[in-house]
């Protein structure tokens, strides 16, 4: 099941440097991802019109994308402007074009329209979702780090699990502290313009205190490179938002010192979710932290991985049929109500 007619954010900028080019297996195709020598970004199906063969394993150089069988060379938009074979005189065929898809960048993600029926022109196309606040490259307040993981889980599914927090003193009180599970109601929440939000506040109580040693907590108690901490007792709290069709963000601010967590959830296939995540931090700046961060991200994650990838039915009904939802799902019924809407408008296939 797609939601289409949507921007999907399907790699991270940094994945794609200038002269090269990558596959990108998205909803069950295949897609060559390729940036100019001068920083010119496109996508394109890939397939070669040629003979078939796969664009993705060509080569970029100055005449463009140049396939890996008999070198015809592609640009941006597709066509093909060179056929090595032939001399000039030679005319190229209107039909040497590779499809291409709308492609845009933004929080350092490549995102891309996805409209598998391309009803789109490129005038009509809607901007893209305005995800943030994420810090600004080059921020030195910031450190961030970059990495991805695999599910074996449908992609409504693991964007489901980013917006459920009532998860969390189950699934990650190894990693991110532990919580009462009674008090995440969100204080706020809502859900409009195809993204839902909700704030948490992150007390701890006296029994679930007894976990924090290793939690998120005592991660901030390291201080930062000035040496100070947070006291155990100050509140924090956390923003969760979602934008469709696939992008989270998870922030937890204690103070000044806040932990992010951007992802973008890429449905390879019906079965397999690819999670590209940036983390943010505004403490521990140091690259010397960076491994230790790296773990806990990965630990995260994994604990997620673990129960995600055992949910049936494998897509949940947006109907409701087979899951029972209750009033603390909250975010959860605002995803599948804001997706219900989507797929009866006939943007689903
Ligand atoms: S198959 Fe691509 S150039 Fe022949
Ligand atoms: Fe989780």
């Amino acid at each position: 099941m797609q939601l289409t007619r949507s921007w999907y954010a399907v790699e991270h900028s940094s994945a794609v440097p200038a002269g090269s080019v990558r596959r990108l297996d998205f909803h069950g195709q295949a897609f060559a991802i390729w940036r100019a020598p001068d920083g010119q970004l496109s996508v394109l199906f890939d397939r070669c019109p040629h003979k078939g063969a796969s664009l993705s394993a060509g080569l970029v150089g100055e005449q463009g994308l140049a396939c890996p069988y008999h070198g015809w060379c592609y640009q941006a938009d597709g066509h093909c402007s060179k056929i090595p074979a032939q001399d000039s005189s030679q005319s190229i065929p209107r039909r040497a074009q590779a499809s291409s898809l709308h492609c845009h960048e933004s929080v350092g993600f490549i995102w891309i329209w996805w409209d598998p029926d391309a009803r789109s022109s490129s005038e009509e196309l809607p901007p893209l979702p305005k995800v943030g606040p994420v810090p600004e490259d080059g921020d030195r307040s910031w450190r961030s780090l970059e990495g991805s993981v695999e599910w074996q889980a449908h992609w409504m599914r693991v964007l489901e699990a980013f917006m459920d927090l009532t998860h969390a003193p189950f699934v990650h009180s190894g990693s991110f502290g532990a919580m009462a599970p009674d008090q995440l109601m969100p204080v706020e929440q809502w859900a409009k313009d195809d993204s839902v939000y909700e704030r948490v506040l992150a007390p701890r109580d006296r029994h679930y205190r007894a976990d924090q040693g290793r939690g998120l907590r005592a991660w901030f108690n390291q201080g930062d490179e000035q040496g100070s901490s947070i006291s155990s007792d100050d509140g924090g709290e956390q923003h969760i938002q979602l934008w469709l069709a696939n992008v989270s963000l998870v922030r937890v601010v204690f103070g000044d010192f806040q932990i992010s967590l951007l992802t973008a959830h890429v449905p390879v296939d019906g079965t397999t979710t690819r999670n590209l995540w940036r983390h943010f931090r505004s403490f521990l700046r140091s690259p010397l932290a960076d491994s230790n961060a790296r773990g806990r991200v990965d630990r995260f994650m994994a604990e997620d991985q673990r129960t995600v990838e055992t949910l049936r039915p494998l897509i949940p009904d947006l109907d409701g049929h087979g899951d029972l939802l209750v009033a603390s799902d909250v975010s959860t019924l605002a995803l599948r109500r804001m997706l219900r809407e989507k797929r009866d408008a006939g943007l689903f296939r």
